[in-house]
């Protein structure tokens, strides 16, 4: 196998992800971040954030010295004597006021790598950027690169998840290289080598587009679910076995058909703004995702519609909410809906109380006049009612007889459809679910 010498720049989800993945498959890899404290945390051997199964093999690649870390770019580039073929860009791509993602650290991040490199580069777009960033790119570095060195700009999505991060990287369903010469297609492929997946490649415009457009399906329907999910409200059908019944057809996949509190995170929500934003500045109007997101920021409502119906007059009622994440396995709370749930309800003069098993440290500099409660037990103690927001694995086996005696008023409710009604019920919960009778 043809080994490559990789510098990764931005070291968050996605970089610090692919930086150390890179290195368990072989190649020299130094991870860049402009987080000072970041660097100083990887350097020291801990994790700046939760993802499982990244430690070991961070720990394990650092001692292998096939992996570093470093503040800056030029230092990532050219490390110790060594000069990187291959340079990701990894940096955040956030939403503007106007829905546009933020391009600001990507351009300079291709300006430092312009400056830095010394030899023929492979820039690789790896943050999810609208069609066409490529383009910019690549002007960028040939404006910075007065003394002509050779390189390449290739667009290469990521599509892992957080929380299965590491599996995701390594044994993904593809690999999309959006390239523009044989040259840059050729050091890609060696670069992913070891890895069994179907290789698409692509023009860098189509490969952009792939993420944008992926990213959006999914959301669109995690959307459609939870529509059908109020029209089975409405008439006491059961969205469950609705999306099982549609899931079981082979053309719409079970995938992504769970009813709930609607998506979040750090993808979704901007990327699909983002995507709208692009087709808008290209005069398409892409109706379809603003119905999308429309129907997302509806089903956050469900929470504070349930409680209205359930408790009546809402100033001085405790309600407790298990998980703050945007999902589980992962402290990401990056426009995740339990922020905008507590919002709503601290509005309405609810004390709230919240349990997350990893996010609440992170969460704690965000939420304020909230108590964090030990654990879901001490969440539920005298509540009016008790939200479950996050299908932690825990709250799928909570000793719901002890949380019935331990609640004020046994109002559950299940923002996840982890429980089944009718045993709930039993044990004597006023007991509500998405979509569900
Ligand atoms: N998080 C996900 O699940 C996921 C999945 C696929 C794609 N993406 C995309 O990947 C990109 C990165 O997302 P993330 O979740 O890893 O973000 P993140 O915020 O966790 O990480 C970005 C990192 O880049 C660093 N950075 C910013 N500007 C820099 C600069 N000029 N020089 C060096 N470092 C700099 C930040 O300090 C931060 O550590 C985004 O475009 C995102 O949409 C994210």
């Amino acid at each position: 196998m043809k080994t490559h010498d990789i510098c990764v720049v931005g070291s968050g989800y996605v970089g610090l992800v692919t930086g150390v993945c890179m290195a368990e498959l072989g190649h020299h890899v130094v991870c860049v971040d402009a987080d000072k404290s970041k660097v100083r945390t990887l350097k020291a051997g801990k994790m700046p954030f939760h993802e499982p199964g990244l430690l070991p093999l961070l720990k394990k690649n650092v001692k292998a010295k096939r992996l570093s870390f470093a503040h800056s770019i030029a230092d990532g580039i050219n490390p110790g004597g060594r000069r990187a073929s291959v340079a990701f860009i990894a940096v955040g791509t956030p939403p503007r006021p106007d829905g546009s993602a933020d391009l600001s650290s990507v351009e300079a991040v291709a300006a430092d790598i312009a400056r830095a490199m010394k030899d023929f580069t492979v820039i690789v777009d790896k943050s999810t950027v609208p069609v066409e960033t490529g383009a910019w790119v690549d002007k960028t570095v040939r404006r910075v690169n007065t003394k002509g060195i050779p390189f390449e700009v290739v667009s290469n999505p990521e599509f892992l998840a957080e929380g299965s991060a590491v599996q995701d990287f390594l044994h993904p369903d593809r690999i999309v290289l959006g390239v523009s010469t044989p040259r840059a297609e050729k050091v890609m492929r060696e670069v992913y080598g070891p890895i069994d997946a179907p290789v698409l490649v692509t023009d860098v415009k189509s490969a952009e587009l792939i993420k944008h457009a992926s990213n959006s399906f999914l959301a669109t329907k995690i959307s459609f679910v939870n529509a059908v999910s109020r029209v089975c409200e409405a008439v006491g059908a059961d969205v469950t076995l609705v999306a099982r019944g549609m899931g079981l057809d082979k053309r719409i996949g079970a995938s992504f058909l769970r009813a709930g509190l609607g998506f979040g995170g750090f993808c979704f929500p901007k990327d699909l703004e983002a995507f709208y934003w692009i087709a808008k500045q290209k005069g398409y109007d892409f109706k379809l995702l603003r119905a999308v997101a429309e129907v997302n920021d509806e089903q956050r409502g469900w929470v504070l519609r349930q409680v209205e119906s359930e408790l009546w007059n809402l100033p001085g009622k405790k309600v407790g909410l298990l998980g703050l994440s945007f999902k589980p396995h992962t402290d990401d709370l990056r426009f995740a809906p339990s922020l905008e749930i507590i919002k709503s309800l601290q509005s309405q003069g609810v004390k709230v109380s919240v349990h997350d098993p990893v996010a609440a440290p992170k969460a704690k500099s965000l939420l304020k006049g909230v108590r964090f409660a030990r654990d879901a037990y001490d969440c539920a103690k005298g509540a009016d009612a008790l939200v479950i927001v996050t299908e932690w694995p825990e709250y799928k086996e909570l000793d719901l007889a002890k949380v019935h005696r331990l609640m004020e008023n046994p109002v559950l409710l299940d923002g996840r459809n982890l429980y089944d009604p009718a045993a709930v019920r039993k044990l004597g919960f006023v007991y509500r679910s998405v979509g569900r009778p």
